[in-house]
C-alpha cells in the first residue's frame, strides 16, 4: 500500500511533530506551511518532501496538489494548518482577526481538502482495490465548546467541526475516511505565542503547574488513527490532559489519588 502523506502547518507544533511520527512509521511525507527555512530543516531531519504554501491561497493550493501527484502522489492528507488571533470578547474584538482565523482554519481547510481529493482518489483507484485513504481535520475542543474570549476561534473551528461532518457523508460510500482530532490544551511554542500577539509571558500562564499535552502526545494519536484497518474510522477525537476535564475545568498542581 501507498504510504504518503500530505501534511499542512508542517513548520512548527503539531505538523512538525506528525510529519516526524510518520516518517518514523516508515511513510513518505510531504510538508507544507509559508516558512521555507522552517521546512528546509524539517526535511534534513526526516527526508519530508517540502512545499511551499499559503494554504488560504486557491493558487497556491492548486500547485501543491500538481506537485504532490507529480511527485508520488497521497493516500492521506492533514488538515492542520490553523491558529488563533486574541481573546477578545464578540462585544471587542476585531472583524480583520476573525477574517484571518475564518480563512486558515475553514477556508484553507477547503481549499487543500478540495484539491488533494482528486490526488487521493488517484492513488485508490491506481491500487486495485488495496490503498484505502484518509483525510484527518485537526479542530479543537474550542470547536465543540464555548468559552468566553473565545470568539472568532471558537466560531472557526465550530465551522471546522461542521465541514468534516459534511464531508464525511459526502463521501460515504468512497474508501475515504474522515477523522477529527480535537486536542485540549497543547504546548507548541507558536500557538498562545501567535494569539497574545507575541506576548511571551502571558502566553507561558496557561501551562503553569499544569501537565498539557505535547505536540507529539497529538502526532502520537493521529497517526495511530491512520494506522488502523482500513474499515475502523475514528471519526472524532477528543484528547486532553488528564488536568483538564473541560474546557472550564483545569487542575493546576500535583494529580493525587483522593484517600
Ligand atoms: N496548541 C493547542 O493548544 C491546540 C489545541 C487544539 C487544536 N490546535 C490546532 O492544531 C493545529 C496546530 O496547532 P499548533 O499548536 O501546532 O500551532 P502552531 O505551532 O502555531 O502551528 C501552526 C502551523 O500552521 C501553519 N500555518 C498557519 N497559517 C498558514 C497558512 N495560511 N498556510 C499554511 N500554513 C499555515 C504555520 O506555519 P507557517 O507560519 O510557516 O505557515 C504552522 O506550521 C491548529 O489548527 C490549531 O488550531 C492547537
Amino acid at each position: 500500500m501507498l504510504k504518503r502523506v500530505v501534511v499542512t502547518g508542517a513548520s512548527s507544533g503539531i505538523g512538525a511533530a506528525t510529519v516526524r511520527r510518520f516518517a518514523e512509521l516508515g511513510w513518505q511525507t510531504v510538508a507544507v506551511a509559508r516558512r521555507a527555512d522552517r521546512l528546509a530543516a524539517l526535511a534534513a531531519e526526516t527526508g519530508a518532501h517540502t512545499i511551499v504554501c499559503d494554504v488560504t491561497d486557491e493558487a497556491q493550493v492548486i500547485a501543491l496538489a500538481n506537485e504532490v501527484a507529480a511527485t508520488g502522489g497521497a493516500i492521506a492528507l492533514v488538515n492542520n494548518a490553523g491558529g488563533a488571533l486574541g481573546t477578545e470578547s464578540v462585544e471587542h474584538s476585531s472583524n480583520d482577526d476573525w477574517r484571518q482565523m475564518f480563512e486558515v482554519n475553514v477556508i484553507g481547510l477547503r481549499n487543500v481538502t478540495a484539491a488533494i481529493l482528486p490526488v487521493l482518489r488517484n492513488a485508490v483507484r491506481a491500487s486495485d482495490g488495496e490503498n484505502w485513504a484518509s483525510i484527518v481535520n485537526l479542530t479543537s475542543t474550542a470547536g465543540h465548546d464555548a468559552y468566553p474570549g473565545g470568539g472568532g476561534y471558537n466560531a472557526a473551528k465550530f465551522a471546522a467541526h461542521a465541514v468534516t461532518n459534511v464531508l464525511r457523508l459526502e463521501l460515504a460510500g468512497e474508501p475515504i475516511r474522515v477523522i477529527e482530532v480535537a486536542p485540549g490544551l497543547v504546548h507548541t511554542e507558536e500557538f498562545t505565542l501567535n494569539r497574545l500577539r507575541g506576548d511571551a509571558s502571558a502566553a507561558q500562564k496557561p501551562y503553569e503547574n499544569v501537565t498539557p499535552l505535547t505536540a507529539e502526545d497529538v502526532a502520537q494519536v493521529l497517526t495511530g488513527a491512520v494506522e488502523q484497518p482500513r474499515h475502523v474510522n475514528q471519526d472524532l477525537i477528543v484528547l486532553r490532559p488528564v488536568a483538564q476535564s473541560s474546557v472550564f475545568h483545569t487542575h493546576r498542581g500535583p494529580l493525587e489519588a483522593k484517600a
